[in-house]
């Protein structure tokens, strides 16, 4: 019997800050709206014509994440890449990071489960190691998502929360069972896939090519599209009851919890979960005021930067917890 651990995190954001202001001068918008609904006070783009793209701060990630865990690369198993941002619309990242990392030609998995998608990889490597057929996964989540937002005051309800990173982490096999990765819980529900969502390009109806053809000036299908009431009111409930089920499985309680990580979809979300679950402001690490939603990247970030800054040590109970386009939702529980 085997179990999973997290044994290396790294995480990159591009230098360039991009401020409420600097959101208020292109579009209508104001610092005070902004912080005010979503607690975000800046985020990370890319500079515009750079060479930056979702394949290259993942690598940047895994790169960190590699050194951190001590292993050489040729002992990776598998590559699991979570991304809602691919550079191309096929073939996904993964391929291109055994390409730059110059891995053996383990396989490259990628994981569509947009904020969710570092929790679902998760979940694969853990499956993988704990069956035996794999030591160490490297998986990864990146996002780009400065490129591809309306950044006109038409797109205002949504081109403000997201911001551009990566993170990254290599799963280990361990032997002590009473570490690591004690479960993971993984759901989804199509019905609400539309209320946040790009209905193009692609996906089998409208390809971009029909798009640029019509060239009609209204189409925002190429734009990502956000219900922003309707998904707060799922992610509260659905982030609750998901969090409850890794505790339930557990035998745990709330209160055993040392840090939370909820993915950084907006702070009110986040205080929601934290009033719902009596939980102190040290028991629940969030930095989405500095970095906005990098969507599946946020909880890589989030736990390589936690890590860092020492707030996660041995023995600890950490809980990742995601809700997201999908819908999709899921969490992680880990005695560290
Ligand atoms: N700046 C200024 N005003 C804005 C704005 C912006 N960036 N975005 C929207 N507005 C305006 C709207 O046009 C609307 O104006 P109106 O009343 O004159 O029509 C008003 O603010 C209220 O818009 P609404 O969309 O109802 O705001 P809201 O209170 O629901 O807040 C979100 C919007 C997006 C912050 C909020 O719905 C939210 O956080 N949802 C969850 C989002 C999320 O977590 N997504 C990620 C999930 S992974």
């Amino acid at each position: 019997m085997y179990t999973s651990y997290f044994k290396g995190l790294g995480f990159y954001v591009p230098d360039n800050v991009v401020t409420n202001d600097d959101l208020s001068k292109i579009i209508d918008t104001s610092d005070e709206w902004i912080q005010e609904r979503t607690g975000i006070k800046e985020r990370r783009h890319v500079i515009p014509g750079s060479e930056d793209s979702t394949t290259s701060m993942g690598l940047k990630a895994a790169k960190i994440a590699l050194e951190n865990s001590g292993l050489d690369k040729d002992e990776i198993d598998l590559i699991v890449f979570a991304t809602l941002s691919p550079d191309m619309y096929f073939p996904g990242p993964g391929v291109y990071i055994q390409k730059e990392l110059g891995l053996r030609n383990v396989g490259a998995i990628d994981v569509r489960a947009q904020c969710s998608g570092f929790v679902y990889a998760t979940s694969i490597a853990d499956q993988f190691i704990k069956t035996g057929m794999y030591k160490n996964v490297l998986i990864i989540a990146s996002e780009l998502q400065s490129k591809g937002l309306d950044m006109t005051t038409r797109g205002r309800g949504i081109s403000v929360i997201f911001g551009d990173g990566a993170g990254a982490a290599i799963i280990g096999r361990s032997e002590d069972l009473n570490t690591g990765i004690l479960s993971s819980h993984l759901h989804s529900e199509g019905e609400h896939a539309e209320a946040l969502s790009m209905t193009a390009p692609g996906l089998g109806s409208r390809w971009v090519t029909d798009i640029l053809k019509d060239n009609d000036p209204e189409d925002i299908s190429y734009y990502p599209y956000m219900n922003g009431t309707f998904v707060f009111k799922n992610a509260v409930v659905r982030f609750a009851e998901v969090i409850n089920e890794g505790l339930k499985t557990n035998n745990l309680q709330a209160s055993d919890i040392d840090l939370l990580i909820p993915h950084q979809a907006n702070l009110r979300i986040a205080q929601f979960i934290q009033k719902k679950f009596r939980l102190s402001d040290d028991q629940v690490y969030n930095n989405i005021m500095y970095y906005g939603n990098t969507t599946a990247a946020s909880i890589p970030i989030a736990l390589a930067e936690a890590h860092q800054k020492g707030l996660i040590k041995k023995g600890d109970l950490v809980v990742l917890a995601a809700f997201g386009s999908g819908f999709t939702w899921g969490s992680v529980i880990i005695r560290w």
